[in-house]
């Protein structure tokens, strides 16, 4: 493989743990707050991004590349309202958009057509986990005042498989 793509996919690995750990964080936040439903659906998404980078560290490792493990980077962030959690979670999703296409651009850039077929799948998700934070954030904007309306949303949220 190329140096260049080599520092990106070890790039994007990096940013899938920081994913990772972005929304651990996040999950302790909401359990903290009496939202076990929402903690539930971040700690999901902890698994998948863990697995996004393990998938990733498969690629290199198949194609005979060196892989870096980054340092841990603590997650910072405040908020007032669940809203604002899925507000930052959408944010970061469009920078892993981004970083993924520029991995594709890289690929197309260097023929390594191996490494583009394999992020095709990175590219689709990308789609499916914006729409799906997008999709709880016009719910959230749906519940009224009642206390009600958010911890049912919670509980629709707990059960995400
Ligand atoms: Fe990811």
């Amino acid at each position: 493989m190329n140096t260049a793509l080599i520092d990106a996919v070890n790039t994007q690995i990096a940013l899938e743990l920081d994913s990772a750990l972005l929304y651990l964080a996040f999950s302790v936040t909401l359990k903290s707050h009496g939202l076990p439903g929402m903690a539930h659906w971040m700690r999901r998404q902890y698994t998948e991004e863990n697995l996004h980078a393990m998938q990733l560290i498969n690629h290199l490792e198949h194609r005979l590349a060196p892989v870096t493990i980054p340092a841990l980077t603590r997650p910072l962030f405040e908020w007032e309202k669940p809203i604002d959690i899925f507000r930052l979670a959408l944010a970061h999703e469009r920078r892993v958009t981004l970083s993924i296409n520029e991995l594709v651009s890289l690929c197309q850039h260097e023929k390594d057509y191996a490494t583009q077929y394999f992020l095709f799948d990175y590219v689709k998700e990308q789609v499916e986990e914006e729409h799906q934070i997008v999709s709880i954030i016009d719910k959230i904007l749906l519940c009224g005042p009642a206390t009600s309306d958010l911890l049912s949303l919670d509980n629709e949220l707990s059960t995400r498989t």
